[in-house]
């Protein structure tokens, strides 16, 4: 079965075609990052324009690529949110108008659960029950998964997500859009024990994460010392961020007494996050999932490969659904 995949929530424009919810046939993401980085941030008309601009493009990129036609497709997977209105109701548009036109079902997939399960479209994949964390530029969330479409959200970030505290730093720091990669880059010639920055909630029995107070340390730390080696800064504060995301999830994995962990979403990336939870989990004998890199951060696969399964549950969207900025939070603890 071929899922087309669109996904338009933020500044990639992307499009992929996914054979049985695993294959990955192609993968178009067309990133705005160079139209934003002028501004230090996404602004959100622009990315709405250049998703209008670009969107057939990537479609018929994708499927070109997968060697199909339009005829081939048999479900058509789009992300409904969470994300930029204006920018997530190009892809809703495109794909209520391709299903119509080719009347082919349609799907409209959570953006977060679509980053989790993206670690399905591996070789190696974790069977359920899993803790999953997704840590991205907009959210720090962690899940227990039992089954593609029975995901409980445990916990979230309680003001800046983790992506949005390295965008931030990045910028404190004269580092360029988008903050991740930039730090993570500047942080390998640093000292991550030069400088204490506080390890935010970790006292704390729930699972949710506050990024806020470490982003103000950081500021302050800048304020009093400007001369101070901005490498050391930026691995002393890209440490404190992976000792608390490291630390949230292996608590999950023990409260719930669950031996697989699943990490997704753009700061999954992260070569030191990955290092340092991979050996706290050798230690802790929990077995550790990450989407690869490509994976991690946004695209239309991860869509194509959870619209699948909605489709294989049979949760079909109809044409008059909207997109969701943010979806409400019911925390089951
Ligand atoms: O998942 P994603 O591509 O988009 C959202 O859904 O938000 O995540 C983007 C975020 C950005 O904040 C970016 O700075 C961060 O992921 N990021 C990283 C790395 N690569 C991307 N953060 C830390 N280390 C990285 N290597
Ligand atoms: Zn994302």
């Amino acid at each position: 079965m071929l899922v087309l995949g669109i996904e338009t929530s933020c500044d990639e424009t992307a499009a992929a075609v996914v054979a049985d919810g695993r294959k990955v046939l192609s993968s178009i993401v067309y990133s705005q990052i160079a139209l934003h980085r002028p501004y230090g941030g996404v602004v959100p008309e622009i990315a709405s324009r250049k998703h209008v601009e670009v969107i057939l493009k990537v479609v018929n990129k994708a499927l070109k690529e997968a060697g199909i036609g339009l005829k081939d497709i048999d479900v058509i997977a789009v992300t409904q949110g969470p994300g930029l209105v204006g920018a997530l109701l190009v892809g809703i548009c495109v794909a209520k108008a391709m299903s119509f036109a080719l009347k082919k079902p349609l799907v409209a997939v959570n953006h977060l659960e679509a980053h989790l399960m993206a670690v399905f479209l591996e070789k190696r994949a974790p069977a359920f029950p899993f803790i999953g964390m997704v840590v991205s530029g907009g959210h720090t969330n962690l899940y227990l998964a039992k089954d593609f479409l029975d995901i409980t959200q445990l916990g979230q970030t309680l003001d800046d997500a983790a992506g949005e505290a390295f965008d931030k730093v990045a910028k404190m720091l004269g580092l360029p859009y988008p903050g991740g990669i930039s730090i993570e880059k500047a942080a390998q010639s640093g000292n991550p024990s030069a400088i204490a920055f506080p390890r935010p909630m970790l006292d704390r029995k729930d699972y949710n994460v506050s990024f806020s107070g470490l982003k103000t340390a950081v500021a302050n730390f800048l304020r009093q010392h400007p001369q101070a080696n901005k490498a050391d800064i930026a691995a002393s504060f890209q440490e404190a961020v992976v000792d608390t995301l490291v630390s949230k999830c292996m608590q999950a994995v023990k409260d719930f007494r669950l031996s697989r962990l699943v990490v997704a979403g753009g700061v999954a990336a992260n070569k030191r996050l990955r290092e340092k939870l991979l050996a706290k989990a050798k230690k802790e004998g929990i077995e550790v999932f990450f989407p690869p890199p490509h994976l991690c951060t946004d695209n239309a696969a991860m869509i194509a490969g959870l619209g699948y399964h909605y489709f294989k549950a049979n949760k079909l969207a109809s044409y008059d659904f909207d997109a969701i900025s943010r979806y409400p939070v019911c925390l089951s603890l």
